[in-house]
């Protein structure tokens, strides 16, 4: 075996053979099944775009239909669980509250059948179905207040936004937040997908795998950031502010949340996209003075780490979305999960079709034939 050279983080080392997405990040290109983001953000809808990538192709009219409503159909979760949340603390932070909920489906939905294609379809409606409802149960529950039940007459985004915050919202609202929804669905092998896909590899149920995959979106250097960059926005407080706050980061060797990637060199097309739809809403809403402080960071920083292929990620504009829709902070990197189950769920599909347990080596750095030392002695 050529024992390749080790690389942190895996930088640059392929984890698996894939066909769900493709990222090219010197020209700022992502495709989910060699469609381009920028078509399906503009011409799909969220739950389209998670059937393309959890079974390969786009549905025809009939293949939508049956899974929309499948979907409508298991958005209720069961009274245990929402027993079992109701004893969570109101401080506890959502992505635990998320990690925990999930990982319970799989108490109430035990049977493991992986080779059986109606199982996997289950398992990928109830996830995609039950997750949102999760969140924005817990988001009620601790305020000491009732869940609030789904509606069947809203699609997939305005019943997320209904639950929330018991309010229909608009109709540009719901479409900018289905296409939020789209835009975080699925990333080729980030970390919180490759948690997934080591998980999934040693056949144990979806729930674990979507559960393991929580729980490393949660780190602020991954899907947590979102919630990072609204503060660092709060404490820069004002545009004359920013360069002395840059300057400052610069000399702690601080880094700026949302900016920078492991992949793309250039400015993330998702957050182009992320910053027209934040312009749309202020257009309608009234500009979030926080915008205008965003913009001048992202000219600042370039100005000092453009040269280092440091630009804004999916992270820095999104929060300015979710905030404009009425989403708590503590909640923005549950609805990056609300979405990215989608691409979990199709790398947990794409693993088992030709699996292999994960395990990789490791260069090893210790000692060998040390002594042992008894207590009295250390
Ligand atoms: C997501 O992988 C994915 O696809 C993730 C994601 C997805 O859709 O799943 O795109 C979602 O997680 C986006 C990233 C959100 N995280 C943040 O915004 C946190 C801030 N960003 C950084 O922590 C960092 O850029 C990472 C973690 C995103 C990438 O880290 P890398 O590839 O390990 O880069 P690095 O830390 O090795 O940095 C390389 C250089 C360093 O400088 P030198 O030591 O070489 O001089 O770039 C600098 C870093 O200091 N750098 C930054 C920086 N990011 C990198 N400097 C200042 N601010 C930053 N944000």
């Amino acid at each position: 075996m050529t024992v390749c050279e080790y690389k942190p983080g895996l930088e640059g080392i392929p984890a698996a053979q894939s066909s769900i997405s493709y990222v090219d990040g010197k020209r700022g290109i992502l495709e989910y099944r060699g469609i381009r983001i920028e078509e399906l953000a503009t011409k799909s809808t969220f739950l389209e775009t998670a059937y393309l990538l959890i079974w390969g192709e786009l549905p025809t009219k009939e293949e939508l239909g049956a899974f929309e409503r499948e979907i409508y159909l298991h958005r209720r979760i069961k009274y245990r669980i929402r027993d079992m949340m109701k004893c969570f603390p109101e401080t506890g932070h959502p992505m635990d509250a998320l990690q925990t909920s999930a990982a319970a489906l799989g108490l109430f939905y035990a049977k493991r059948a992986l080779d059986d294609p109606d199982y996997i379809r289950q398992a990928v409606v109830r996830l995609v179905a039950k997750i949102p409802t999760m969140v924005a149960a817990f988001k009620q529950m601790r305020k000491g207040n009732d869940p609030i039940q789904p509606r069947d007459d809203l699609g997939y985004g305005a019943n997320f936004l209904y639950m929330l915050n018991e309010r229909e919202p608009d109709p540009l609202e719901a479409q900018v937040f289905d296409v939020c929804l789209t835009l975080h669905a699925e990333h080729t092998i980030n970390a919180s997908t490759f948690s997934a896909m080591v998980t999934a590899s040693t056949l144990t149920d979806p729930y674990a795998v979507v559960a393991s995959a929580v729980g490393t979106l949660a780190g602020p250097l991954h899907g947590g950031a979102n919630e990072e960059v609204i503060a660092m926005l709060e404490a820069i407080g004002s545009v004359e502010n920013v360069r002395p706050y840059l300057e400052e980061c610069l000399q702690r060797k601080t880094k700026i949340m949302g900016f920078g990637h492991r992949v793309y060199k250039v400015k993330d097309p998702r957050a182009k996209i992320l910053q027209s739809l934040a312009e749309k809403l202020f257009e309608k809403s009234g500009r979030d003075k926080y915008y205008d402080i965003a913009v001048e960071l992202e000219e600042a920083v370039e100005e000092k780490l453009g040269s280092k292929g440091i630009y804004p990620n999916v992270d820095f504009y999104s929060g300015l979305v979710y905030r404009k829709l009425g989403i708590p902070i503590d909640l923005f990197t549950p609805v990056f999960a609300i979405a990215r189950v989608a691409g979990w769920l199709a790398h947990w599909k794409e693993q088992l079709a030709e699996n292999r347990i994960y395990r990789p080596t490791q260069v090893y750095s210790g000692r060998h034939d040390a002594p042992y030392i008894p207590i009295t002695k250390r």
